[in-house]
């Protein structure tokens, strides 16, 4: 069983995507923290997140090892992860380690942006979660204590925006996504609405 969990930046994908592992008791991947992690690779050596060259060196070399969740969910490495996860051969380095953490037994549950388009297509559930962008950017402004809302603001519309017009894998509801707008809902309400939308799909498909 999978559980495909897309969505912009700071929609809450992790956050449902996280619960709903717990709730099935199936396996959880980050998929963006990945590209986090190519992107601070090429940070740290020095590099331009924006030379692809750099980037698919990065990618084809990634040792998940040596990272602190701390230093990856910075918004500038957020932005660094955007530019090299523009990169066709970055996205083709971390593909087959996705697909087959995504066959794990009894199941597995991946949040990201193409994992119901591109690694997972047949995915049994396939979740698009969204939010307004000024909501998505009060709660990533509280989970990074920034001091400026205006900034994180700027900087999630910048990544929706390559993000979504990157030619490969571009940020996209599969057509058959259950769409879950979290705007106006809290944690719970949006578990709940996952929760629910998740176990229609699964007694949908057997
Ligand atoms: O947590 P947040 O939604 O802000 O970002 P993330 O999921 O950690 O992803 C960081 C960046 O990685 C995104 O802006 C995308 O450019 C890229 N990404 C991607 O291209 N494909 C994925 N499956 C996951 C992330």
């Amino acid at each position: 069983m999978i559980i495909a969990v897309d969505g912009p930046a700071a929609a809450g994908k992790g956050t449902i995507a996280r619960a709903l592992a717990r709730h099935f008791g199936y396996h959880f991947l980050d998929t963006g923290s990945l590209y986090r992690m190519v992107g601070l690779a090429v940070l740290r050596s020095g590099g331009d997140p924006a030379d692809a060259w750099a980037a698919i060196a990065a990618a084809r070399s990634l040792d998940p090892h040596g990272f602190q969740d701390y230093d990856l969910r910075t918004e500038a490495v957020g932005a660094a992860a955007s530019q090299v996860a523009v990169v066709p051969e970055v996205r083709a380095a971390l593909l087959d380690f996705q697909r087959s953490f995504a066959r794990r037994e009894p199941g597995a549950v991946l949040d990201g942006r193409d994992i119901g388009t591109v690694v997972c297509p047949e995915a049994e559930v396939k979740l698009f979660v969204t939010a307004s962008a000024e909501v998505r950017a009060r709660r990533r402004q509280a989970e990074l204590g920034s001091p400026s809302y205006e900034e994180v603001l700027a900087e999630i519309l910048a990544r929706d925006e390559r993000d979504s017009r990157r030619a490969t894998a571009p940020l996209l509801p599969a057509a058959d996504a259950v769409v879950i707008d979290t705007s106006a809902m809290g944690i719970e309400a949006a578990v709940q609405a996952a929760v629910e939308a998740a176990n229609g799909r699964r007694g949908a498909k057997g």
